[in-house]
């Protein structure tokens, strides 16, 4: 009993010297900690928010592109800035076909120029991607939350690793649910992370089959509501494949929670929105981002885009800080 108590101790004094040694009080479990750049780069996350801001009060249509960037940064390698990276011969994850209309890399590219001149070599591309993810949702009035930072940058990229990781919008919730959860991220995640679609558009060929050809008997989707299929036809021709369609209609510039009010009335614009009617907690967790009081959307945005940040990360001594987001360093 006693050497059993000896040696329980014994290990709990050790996981404390780990901890002390580590700084685990600071930082999780992979390294990352909310103010890392606070001493090496003070300005840095004030350089980001200053260019953000001024951009979407230019043109906020540019800021949803760069919030879409993050996640696809996230979903294929993790959080670590490949999605940036390009190739000479263009086969990189940013040139394969669920990137459609990945906008944004210039704006990137001067936030980086921005930090290099401010603290040289110091800040992440793949930070850079994290911080500004926040303050885009900021900027267009949605909710904030503390990022955290400490990401290294990786250096590969490939284009297959994104054709078969991003997820479709012609899945179906057991595929959604499926390819989260391979990312560490639950069915709540999935939901909540969805309500981005709040913000931006999308492109015709994207809906083409929900308006006009469904099953193959020249139909639309069933789970498309009739009278928003007819209006979305009138806007898409079978053919058009550069119409912009805005995801949240009259609010495409706002992060709100009128996503869910559209899911909830199938009018979500892809599949894979309709799709969170398909299973009892993400269906429950839509109908309650509906209610007048009550909604926690804007909370759980934060907590998931943190979850959503710490995939795949390089930290400590892996990866390297890029000096120019779209080339590895050379050595
Ligand atoms: C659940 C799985 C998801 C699927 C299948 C999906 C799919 C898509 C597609 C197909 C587009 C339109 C692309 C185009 O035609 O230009 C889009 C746009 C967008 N997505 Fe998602 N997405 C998903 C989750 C997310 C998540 C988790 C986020 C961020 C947290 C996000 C943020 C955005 C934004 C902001 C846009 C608008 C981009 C713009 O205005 O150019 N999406 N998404
Ligand atoms: C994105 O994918 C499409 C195929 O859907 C391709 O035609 C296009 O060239 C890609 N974009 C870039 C920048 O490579
Ligand atoms: C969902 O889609 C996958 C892949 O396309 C398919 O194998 C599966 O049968 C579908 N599940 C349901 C419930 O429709
Ligand atoms: C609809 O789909 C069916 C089966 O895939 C195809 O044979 C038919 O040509 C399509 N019709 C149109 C108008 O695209």
């Amino acid at each position: 009993m006693a050497a059993l108590k000896i040696t329980i101790y014994c290990f709990f004094f050790l996981q404390v010297l780990l901890c002390l040694l580590s700084s685990c009080a600071l930082t999780n479990a992979q390294g990352l900690k909310v103010g890392f750049y606070n001493k090496a780069c003070p300005k840095a996350e004030l350089v980001v928010k200053k260019s953000i801001f001024d951009m979407v009060k230019k043109d906020p249509s540019l800021g949803p592109p760069l919030l879409r960037l993050f996640f696809h940064d996230c979903f294929v390698r993790g959080c670590e800035g490949s999605v940036l990276l390009e190739l000479k011969n263009k086969k990189a994850e940013k040139n394969a076909p669920p990137n459609l209309s990945l906008e944004g890399f210039d704006f990137i590219d001067n936030i980086k120029a921005a930090l290099e001149k401010e603290c040289p070599g110091i800040v992440s591309c793949s930070d850079v991607l994290a911080l500004v993810a926040r303050d885009v949702v900021v900027a267009l009035n949605g909710p904030s939350w503390e990022v955290e930072t400490g990401r290294r940058d990786g250096r590969v990229t490939n284009i297959n690793e994104a054709t078969s990781n991003m997820p479709s919008p012609f899945s179906n919730i057991t595929t959604l649910i499926t390819q989260f959860q391979s990312k560490g991220l639950n069915k709540k995640d999935l939901v909540v992370l969805s309500g981005a679609h709040t913000v931006g558009d999308a492109h015709c060929p994207i809906v083409r089959n929900r308006l006009y050809n469904f099953t193959g008997k020249g139909d639309s989707d069933p789970s498309l509501d009739k009278e928003y299929a007819a209006r979305l036809r009138r806007k898409c021709k079978p053919t058009d494949t550069t119409t912009d369609l805005e995801m949240d209609p009259g609010s495409f510039t706002t992060f709100d929670k009128s996503y869910f009010k559209l899911v909830s009335k199938q009018r979500g614009l892809f599949q894979s929105d309709a799709a969170l009617l398909n299973n009892q907690e993400t269906k429950s967790y839509v109908l309650m981002q509906t209610k007048r009081y009550g909604s926690t959307f804007f909370k759980d945005f934060g907590v998931s885009m943190v979850k959503l940040g710490r995939i795949g990360v390089l930290t400590g001594r892996v990866g390297e800080v890029r000096k120019n987001c779209r080339m590895v360093n050379k050595y």
